[in-house]
């Protein structure tokens, strides 16, 4: 019997959310993939292994397969969108040279990319199986009690008994002959949908007994930003620098504390009655991803200007002892809760400010604003901050900001006295918008179509989210569900320590 070892590797990684492939990154000094390759060509039940990759990472995969010296491995070839398809691929590569060469009975062992962990015993364990079973699974039993749910995931409707229960890994072993018929079965079928390679065997041949053997916890597969941690800490992420890389383990611990901190203070803000929803990136984040846009690192929320001071009464006499509301400067207020006891850098950040320290939620209030267009809003607003922030930088003495000064100065006077003559002049009733000196957008939005709130899923929560969040999404970004290029596809974060205490 002749074992054929196929590594998937041609998937992109998009949970994992890192520029390079999981399967490329770093792990104890070398690829994730090598070390798969490492373990099938170190048992001697395998003979031959073959690697699919993605098109894209056809050179690089070629590379390290010759930079490793593996003797087992004979081809490389390239995957497809879904997993199912990288094995088919697979299948019908072993296929034609079985056909070709004719020989003895062929078995292939179906192995994720992305579980560098497999050991020799489990390895040995499936070919052994296949010995007598015309198909193969590796799982282990569920500590976790696995309940299931409705169609939308709201409500439970049955646990299960745990006893019957198992977690499946990979590598899935089986007969040629089965596999490629399970496949052809299925390609058949126009309701097919993408699953692993033992699920197509159960049911589309549903005459083959699957035999279990036993995998091990360790054999994991990496999938999310958490099993980043798992890999090499400074050269994980290929040609990034050490702090790159650091931010990008980082990136997932911050949201998830963002997120908590978003909760606390959801909590204190609607029990004492307070109108405020998600804006911005955090909003665009929840409807276009559920969650976190997958690089951000902020949170956004809009509180209704008239709430602010029983906020900031809420918020100082609940908030834990680690939170911290600091006075907004007067020339950005801008609230921000602040945990206190973590260390954050930004790019702005002047720690020589108590209100720069820690990991924050932003808080824009939003006030009546005159009604006038979005062309006349937007000059004003972004001309006004434009020369507001200019002056709030000068603190050098040149004659150029000298110049500067007065220059900046006479604009900044002229686009507020613009702004206070339309805030005389204008009824204030239909629109909202941030104070002048935040709105660097210089967006304003209806009433109406903030409320009455609705309500957005942010990863595991329900939020308040204005009325018709796709309407101001639109007006914030135009075409919003359009992802941005690579390059724009950065947080704010520059450096993040969970607790101040790991600094000790
Ligand atoms: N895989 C593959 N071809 C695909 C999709 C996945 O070869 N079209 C491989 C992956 O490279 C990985 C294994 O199948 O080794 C398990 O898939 P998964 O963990 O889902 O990886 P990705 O699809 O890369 O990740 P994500 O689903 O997060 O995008
Ligand atoms: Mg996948």
């Amino acid at each position: 019997m002749k074992h054929i070892a196929v590594i998937l590797a041609a998937g992109s990684g998009r949970r994992m959310g890192t520029e390079t492939p999981k399967q490329f990154l770093m792990l104890s000094g070398k690829p994730v993939l090598a070390h798969s390759l490492d373990a099938f060509e170190q048992n001697a039940h395998i003979c031959q292994i073959l690697v699919v990759t993605h098109p894209d990472y056809m050179e690089h995969t070629k590379c390290i397969v010759r930079d490793g010296g593996w003797q087992k491995v004979c081809h490389v070839i390239a995957g497809g969108a879904e997993r199912t398809d990288s094995s088919l691929a697979a299948i019908r590569a072993v296929s034609e040279q079985a056909s070709a060469e004719g020989d003895e009975a062929y078995t292939l062992l179906l192995h994720d990319a992305a579980r560098p962990f497999v050991s020799q015993d489990i390895i040995s364990r499936v070919c052994t199986a296949l010995e007598t079973a015309s198909a193969v699974n590796v799982c282990i039993p569920s500590s976790d009690t696995i309940l299931q749910t409705d169609a939308e995931g709201l409500r439970m409707t049955s646990v299960p008994p745990r006893n019957m229960l198992r977690r499946v890994q990979t590598p899935q072993g089986f007969r040629l002959e089965v596999i490629a018929e399970a496949y052809r079965r299925a390609m058949a079928d126009t309701d097919f949908q993408a699953t692993d390679d033992c699920s197509i065997v159960l049911r589309y041949m549903p005459e083959v007994d699957i035999c279990l053997v036993e995998g091990e916890e360790a054999n994991l597969k990496l999938t999310n930003r958490d099993d980043l941690s798992l890999l090499d800490p400074n050269t994980s992420l290929k040609g990034m620098t050490p702090l790159e890389a650091y931010r990008a383990r980082m990136l997932r611990p911050l949201q998830l504390k963002m997120l908590e901190m978003l909760k606390v203070i959801a909590d204190i803000l609607d029990r004492n009655g307070v109108r405020w929803w998600l804006q911005g990136g955090t909003l665009l984040g929840a409807v276009r991803h559920g969650g976190f846009i997958p690089w951000d690192d902020d949170m956004d929320i809009d509180v209704l200007k008239e709430d602010v001071p029983r906020m900031v009464e809420a918020l100082r006499r609940e908030l834990p002892p680690q939170y911290e509301l600091p006075d907004p400067p007067r020339r950005t207020p801008i609230y921000k809760v602040r945990l206190s006891d973590s260390f954050f850098v930004e790019y702005a950040d002047d720690f020589s400010l108590p209100y720069s320290k820690g990991v924050y939620i932003d808080i824009f209030p939003q006030g009546p604003a005159p009604t006038v267009s979005r062309g006349f809003a937007r000059i004003v607003a972004r001309g006004y901050c434009k020369a507001n922030s200019i002056l709030g930088r000068q603190h050098y003495y040149s004659l150029r900001s000298f110049a500067e000064f007065f220059w900046f100065g006479a604009r900044r006077a002229i686009f507020g006295c613009l702004w206070k003559l339309a805030c005389l002049l204008r009824p204030s009733d239909r629109y909202l918008a941030q104070d002048l000196q935040n709105n660097g957008l210089g967006l304003i939005h209806e009433r109406n179509r903030i409320f009455p709130l609705s309500k957005v899923r942010f990863e595991d929560t329900e939020f308040p989210a204005p009325a018709d969040p796709d309407f101001y999404l639109r007006e914030d970004f135009g075409d919003y569900m359009q992802l941005p290029p690579e390059a724009q596809r950065h947080g704010h974060a520059v450096f993040y320590v969970p607790s101040l205490n790991a600094l000790h």
